[in-house]
């Protein structure tokens, strides 16, 4: 040993100036420390004298609970671990000076980890991994490189930049939305992630135990406002997958199975009844005339049933783009043309023969369906203008020249049989 170490006195150069920095330590910490050591009898000087004669390194440099510890200094100095690495060798197996730091019961890392100085854990975080303990870190431990650049190594560009303070960079889940999150030291508050919605939760100071269901995203959230009715806080699990699990703050909405009844509609069929709100009732607009136009099942039909989409877009699925377009009332747009009055609640539409003003949407009196209602009975003339014969008034009549049953009766063909 005493070999080895008048080989390396002629390091000193080098080693010195690692020395000549844990001096300059050591003699602020001596003034701060002052008090405490005229108490504790002065023990610097005495330690400063007890150093090993010929020794590299200072006393204390390998007790963790000493001010000279080598942890302390290197963080201290803005971890200069090549310099460390010129003796101790660039694997820190030993190098030039035969004294190796890896394996040792200091940095035996746990399995899996890298191993010696430079595993991820000697830094920050713990045996689990890098990790750190401060601020919310023990609430966002698998979300690292949404937060930071992840180095590879700690010897990667950027990493050991010196100040001890991380650099925040956002990417993958934070952006989603692309709301231009930000990070703020002065105020310890992030803001615009995806992740926190509105929100800005205090980094320093993370609340006990987990966040409110509603301290993100409202239970439910404002967009629900037109299946409120639905949407209660204990039925999240109608559409959602509950309690919150692998696809939850994954980046997309997580739907259970799509039910096309769950806001409107019932029974497996989704037109109204019910509405949106509720109701149940033909006289109101959100249920109107659908069971008469839908309803295979009416026993007095003079129709074939209508499909949705002679008067809707009709989505796939629950997100399809246009669907819950946050404009109520609903899309009705005809397939085969003719128009639908907002304001009014009427259609004017072949199937009604185009009379201006067409039938009432929520007219539950059955004028609508009276036999004169669209064409006459028997009509004066037909749409192209030529007379129409004149008939008594009664469906057997009609049915001396015409096919005369619901699944044939306004469909588009003037049924005839001469
Ligand atoms: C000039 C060569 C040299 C440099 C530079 C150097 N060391 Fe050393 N180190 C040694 C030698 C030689 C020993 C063996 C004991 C001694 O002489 O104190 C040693 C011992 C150690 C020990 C104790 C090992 C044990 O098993 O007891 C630690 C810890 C250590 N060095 C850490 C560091 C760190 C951290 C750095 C970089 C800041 C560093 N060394 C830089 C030469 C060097
Ligand atoms: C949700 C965002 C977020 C995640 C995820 C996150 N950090 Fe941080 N980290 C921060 C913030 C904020 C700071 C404080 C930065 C500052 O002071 O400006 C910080 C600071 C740090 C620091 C500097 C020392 C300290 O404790 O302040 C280290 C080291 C660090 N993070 C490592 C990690 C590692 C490793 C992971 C993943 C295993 C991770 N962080 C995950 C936000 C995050
Ligand atoms: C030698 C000590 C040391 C080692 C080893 C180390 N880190 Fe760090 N790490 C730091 C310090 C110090 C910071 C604070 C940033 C600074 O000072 O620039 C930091 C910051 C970070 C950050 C925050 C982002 C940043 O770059 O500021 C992450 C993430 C991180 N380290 C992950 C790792 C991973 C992963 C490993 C292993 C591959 C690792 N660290 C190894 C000391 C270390
Ligand atoms: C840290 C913020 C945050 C907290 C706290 C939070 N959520 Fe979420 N939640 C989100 C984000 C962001 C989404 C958007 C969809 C996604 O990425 O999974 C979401 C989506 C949802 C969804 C839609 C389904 C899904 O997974 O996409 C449900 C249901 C939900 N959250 C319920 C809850 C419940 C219940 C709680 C309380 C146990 C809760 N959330 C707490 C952020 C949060
Ligand atoms: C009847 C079905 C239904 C119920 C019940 C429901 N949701 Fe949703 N939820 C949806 C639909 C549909 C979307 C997608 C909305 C969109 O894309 O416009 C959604 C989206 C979300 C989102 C993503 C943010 C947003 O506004 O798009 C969150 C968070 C959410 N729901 C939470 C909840 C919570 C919490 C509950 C229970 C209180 C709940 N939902 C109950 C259907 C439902
Ligand atoms: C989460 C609640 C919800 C679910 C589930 C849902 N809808 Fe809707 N649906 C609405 C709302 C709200 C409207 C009124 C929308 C608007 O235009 O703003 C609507 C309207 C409609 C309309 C009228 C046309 C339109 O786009 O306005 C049709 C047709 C329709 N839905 C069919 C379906 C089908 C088919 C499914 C299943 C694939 C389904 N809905 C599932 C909420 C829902
Ligand atoms: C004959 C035309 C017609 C047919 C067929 C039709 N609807 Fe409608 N639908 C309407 C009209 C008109 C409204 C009311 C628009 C308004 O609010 O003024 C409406 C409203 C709706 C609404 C909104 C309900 C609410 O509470 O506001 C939904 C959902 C809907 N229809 C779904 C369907 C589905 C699903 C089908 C097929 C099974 C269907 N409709 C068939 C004409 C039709
Ligand atoms: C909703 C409007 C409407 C009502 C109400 C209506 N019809 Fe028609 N009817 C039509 C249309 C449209 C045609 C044109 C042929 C077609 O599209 O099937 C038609 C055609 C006919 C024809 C010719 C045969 C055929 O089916 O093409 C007879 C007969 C007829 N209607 C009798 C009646 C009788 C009887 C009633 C009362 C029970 C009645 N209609 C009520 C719309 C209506
Ligand atoms: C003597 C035969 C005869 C009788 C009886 C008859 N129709 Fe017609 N009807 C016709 C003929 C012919 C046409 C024209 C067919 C064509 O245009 O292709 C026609 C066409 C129609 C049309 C279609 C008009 C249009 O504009 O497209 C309707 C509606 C209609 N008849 C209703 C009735 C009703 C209701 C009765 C019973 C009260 C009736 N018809 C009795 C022969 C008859």
């Amino acid at each position: 040993m005493q070999l080895f170490r008048e080989k390396y006195r002629s390091h000193q150069d080098f080693a010195g100036s690692v020395l000549a920095q844990s001096r300059a330590v050591r003699l602020a910490q001596r003034c701060v420390l002052g008090t405490l050591l005229v108490v504790l009898g002065g023990c610097t000087i005495e330690r400063e004298q007890t150093t090993p004669a010929g020794s590299v390194h200072p006393v204390g440099w390998v007790d963790a609970e000493n001010v000279s510890f080598h942890g302390k200094w290197l963080r201290d100095n803005k971890h200069p671990l090549e310099r460390c690495r010129a003796c101790h060798g660039d694997d820190y197996e030993g190098g030039a000076v035969s004294v190796g730091c890896n394996g040792s019961k200091c940095h035996a890392q746990p399995q899996g980890q890298l191993q010696g100085p430079e595993s991820c854990s000697t830094c920050h975080g713990d045996e689990k991994g890098p990790l750190p303990e401060t601020g919310a870190h023990a609430k966002h431990g698998a979300y690292c490189d949404t937060c930071h650049v992840v180095p590879k190594s700690a010897r990667d560009q950027g990493h050991l930049d010196g100040d001890a303070l991380a650099e925040v960079r956002f990417s993958g889940l934070a952006l989603v939305d692309e709301q231009g999150p930000s990070w703020e030291r002065s105020t310890g508050e992030c803001s615009n992630t995806y992740c926190h919605g509105k929100t800005s939760p205090k980094w320093p100071s993370p609340s006990q135990g987990p966040l409110a269901c509603d301290s993100c995203h409202g239970s439910p959230p404002g967009s629900h406002v037109q299946w409120g009715r639905v949407a209660q806080a204990d039925r999240c699990g109608d559409c959602h997958p509950v309690p919150p699990g692998a696809s939850h703050l994954d980046g997309k909405k997580s739907f259970t199975p799509d039910r096309c009844d769950a806001c409107h509609g019932g029974g497996g069929v989704a037109a109204p009844p019910m509405a949106l709100d509720g109701s149940e009732s033909p006289e109101k607009r959100g249920v109107g005339a659908h069971r008469r136009h839908v309803d295979a099942t009416l026993a007095d039909r003079m129709g074939a049933p209508v499909s949705c989409v002679t008067c809707h877009p009709v989505p796939l699925a629950t997100t399809d783009p246009g669907h819950l377009d946050r404009e109520a009332p609903a899309d009705v747009r005809f397939q085969d043309g003719g128009r639908y009055d907002q304001a009014t609640g009427s259609c004017v539409a072949w199937c009604h023969f185009d009379r201006d003003p067409g039938p009432s949407w929520t007219d539950t009196s059955g004028a609508a369906r009276a036999c004169n209602a669209c064409h006459g009975f028997p009509p004066d003339r037909t749409r192209r203008g030529t007379w129409h014969i004149n008939a008594a008034p009664q469906v057997e009549t009609c049915r001396q020249c015409h096919v005369f049953e619901p699944m044939t009766h306004v469909n588009g063909t003037v049924d005839y049989q001469p």
